[in-house]
């Protein structure tokens, strides 16, 4: 392992005034997100979305650092022939790669996910890295619920993050660390900041035991937020105070970045949250965004499908990342969406 290069490659990831695309959704995850807008998942049409995003020069090259692909992306080819991971290389961006295969219920743990694809993975970072991809990512899922999370569900799913992210190291590749707590429920911010807490401090007890250098990894973590069916949302300077106050409390200061993952918050509540995070300032690590639905929720509806309708989509995605981008150094204000409108 080069922890040089590494730590490179994840102070590039987390560059200020930039931040990831998180295209990586999984061909039932983007099925989806297709049947909302009413277009088939074909192949093709995977395909023609993700190039239109692809194709984005300004948001590409100004505001996204890196973007996480799913299996199918890294080996499809651009209409014209072009392997997409060569249209992100040529717009100074870098290749990522979603290596987890999803969740699958945790035996004696009901309610509860495990987050598999440990079987070959060394063999697959292998080809993935000479495909072009210099980072990956492996998101374990934790739910808030009547009696869970279980530390069991806990324990496993940070044992198999830091299985996963030695083996990256190994291979080259900078891992991101995604225990995702769910804004699901109906939990109000302080649970959140309970579990988050647990979670946190078990991933990186698990990162130390399997000797992961925290210099070449970026942590994607969520917010401190409360619950989508929680009757009691916080406000945005709580959830931004909360949220520093538990990162101090649980990421050691050798991890050079952290990425939020917008986990279903509405497309300027992440901006604004990201952005009032950034204005506290002082922090010890580079923050900023590893968005999919809040990136990509404007774009998609822009164009529903339909070639003609490729500039507005482009368009959609460029304000996006562009919003994103100034949250990521604390410059963003509200009054410059409705600017854009
Ligand atoms: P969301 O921003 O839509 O939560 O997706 C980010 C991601 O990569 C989840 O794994």
């Amino acid at each position: 392992m080069n922890l040089a290069d590494l730590n490179k490659v994840a102070l590039a990831m987390v560059t200020p005034g930039k931040g990831i695309l998180a295209a990586d959704e999984s061909t039932g995850t983007i099925k989806k997100r297709f049947d909302a807008i009413k277009v088939e998942s074909t192949e093709d049409n995977r395909r023609d979305y993700r190039e239109m995003l692809f194709r984005s020069q300004e948001a590409m090259s100004k505001y996204i650092s890196g973007v996480i692909l799913y299996d199918e992306t890294i080996w499809q080819n651009a209409k014209d022939g072009t392997p997409l991971v060569k249209l992100i290389e040529q717009a100074g961006s870098i290749p990522g790669i979603k290596v987890d295969e999803g969740t699958q219920a945790l035996p004696n743990c009901p309610g509860e996910l495990v987050t598999v694809g440990l079987d070959k993975l060394a063999e697959r970072l292998k080809k993935y890295y000479e495909r072009g991809a210099r980072f990956a990512k492996w998101r374990a899922v934790i739910d808030i619920g009547s009696g869970i999370p279980s530390m069991t569900a806990i324990h496993v799913n940070a044992h198999a993050l830091a299985r996963y992210a030695a083996l990256c190291q190994a291979a080259q590749i900078v891992p991101i660390v995604e225990p995702e707590v769910l804004m699901d429920g109906d939990h109000d911010i302080d649970r959140c900041y309970e579990v988050t807490g647990r979670v946190l401090n078990k991933t990186f007890q698990e990162l130390r035991v399997q000797r992961v250098a925290l210099e070449g990894m970026i942590l994607k973590p969520n917010m401190v937020i409360a619950g989508k069916k929680s009757g009691k949302q916080a406000g945005v300077q709580d959830v931004a105070e909360k949220t520093v106050r538990l990162l101090k409390a649980c990421v050691p200061a050798a991890v050079p970045g952290i990425a939020f993952l917008s986990g279903g918050q509405s497309d300027e509540e992440a901006t604004a949250h990201l952005n009032a995070i950034n204005a506290i300032g002082n922090l010890p690590w580079k923050i900023t965004f590893s968005y999919g639905r809040a990136l990509q929720a404007a774009p998609q509806k822009a164009w529903s499908g339909k070639s003609e309708n490729v500039p507005a989509g482009q368009r959609a995605f460029i304000h996006r990342a562009h919003m994103n981008g100034l949250a990521s150094t604390g410059k963003w204000a509200a009054d410059l969406e409705k600017k854009a409108a």
